[in-house]
């Protein structure tokens, strides 16, 4: 039976770990060619050798998202590859620093933003431009809880994560008659090795986030990846401008 993606040109950025790997695998396992972009080399060819193994196709283009010519040099590796680009997903992001509003500083700020919000907008500007010369193509970008309620500690990251959902919903706007629909995931607290290091400076986290999700666990990157691949696929042919929390109930409360 053919996937739901099948033959499909898949770019993901931050695919050597965690949420972004997952996906990088289901796209694979759905019949799409895998695109990996991540600044950490070992990560992302990680991802390949996984996806070679299981029988797809994959290559790495090493990439720092918050660097424009790298992030223009990533999409254009793509189409010299594989011709095309039909899915984006924009999800390379850190933690940053756990600070309040006042004690935050200004470094620490601007890493953050430059990651998490820039750089999404950064990979945004060149795909969209890829796919406008095309004819369409789905993006998903990872926003979080997060990008819909505040958090406390975390200024930097809430900002950037409310951006990239307003940033979601204007080029969603911006393109829905040009047949790119643009939509961002969510997520609750997942399981990956971004939160096993918040976990190495505050063990009780798992103890606290698990009960302060209703579903009562923490989530799977691969509960996330299901989520964009459905967003990005035909199926979701609808759904456009949605920040789609994927998160055990977290923003019902
Ligand atoms: P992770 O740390 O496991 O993976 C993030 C990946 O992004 C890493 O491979 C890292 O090398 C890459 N990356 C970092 N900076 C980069 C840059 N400048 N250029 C290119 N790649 C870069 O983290 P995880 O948990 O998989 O996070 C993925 C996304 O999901 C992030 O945007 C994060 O904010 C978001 N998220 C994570 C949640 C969680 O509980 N783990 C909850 C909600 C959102």
């Amino acid at each position: 039976m053919a996937g739901r993606v099948e033959g499909k040109i898949a770019l993901i950025t931050g695919g050597g770990s965690g949420i972004g790997q997952a996906t990088a695998l289901a796209f694979a396992r759905e019949g799409a060619k895998v695109v990996i972009a991540d600044v950490i080399v070992e990560g992302g060819e990680e991802t390949v050798t996984r996806i070679k193994h299981e029988g797809g196709a994959a290559i790495f283009v090493k990439t720092d998202v918050t660097q424009a010519a790298e992030v223009e040099a990533m999409v254009k590796h793509t189409v010299d590859t594989y011709g095309r680009l039909d899915y984006a997903f924009n999800n390379a992001g850190i933690a940053g620093a756990a600070a309040k509003t006042s004690d935050y500083t200004p470094a620490q700020w601007d890493r953050v933003i430059a990651i998490n919000l820039t750089g999404v907008w950064l990979c945004m500007k060149c795909e969209i431009q890829q796919m406008l010369k095309q004819g369409g193509g789905a993006i998903v970008n990872t926003a979080s809880v997060a990008g819909l309620v505040g958090f406390r500690s975390g200024p930097a990251y809430v900002a950037a994560k409310h951006g990239v959902v307003g940033l979601t919903k204007t080029a969603a706007l911006e393109y829905a008659k040009a047949g790119i629909r643009v939509n961002a995931v969510c997520p609750g607290v997942i399981r990956t090795p971004m939160f096993e290091r918040g976990l190495k400076v505050d063990p009780r986290i798992e103890e606290t986030m698990s009960a302060r999700e209703p579903i009562g666990r923490l989530g799977k990157p691969e509960e996330i990846a299901e989520a964009v691949v459905w967003l990005c696929s035909d199926a979701a042919s609808f759904v456009t401008g949605l920040p789609m929390a994927v998160d055990g109930g977290w923003i019902a409360q």
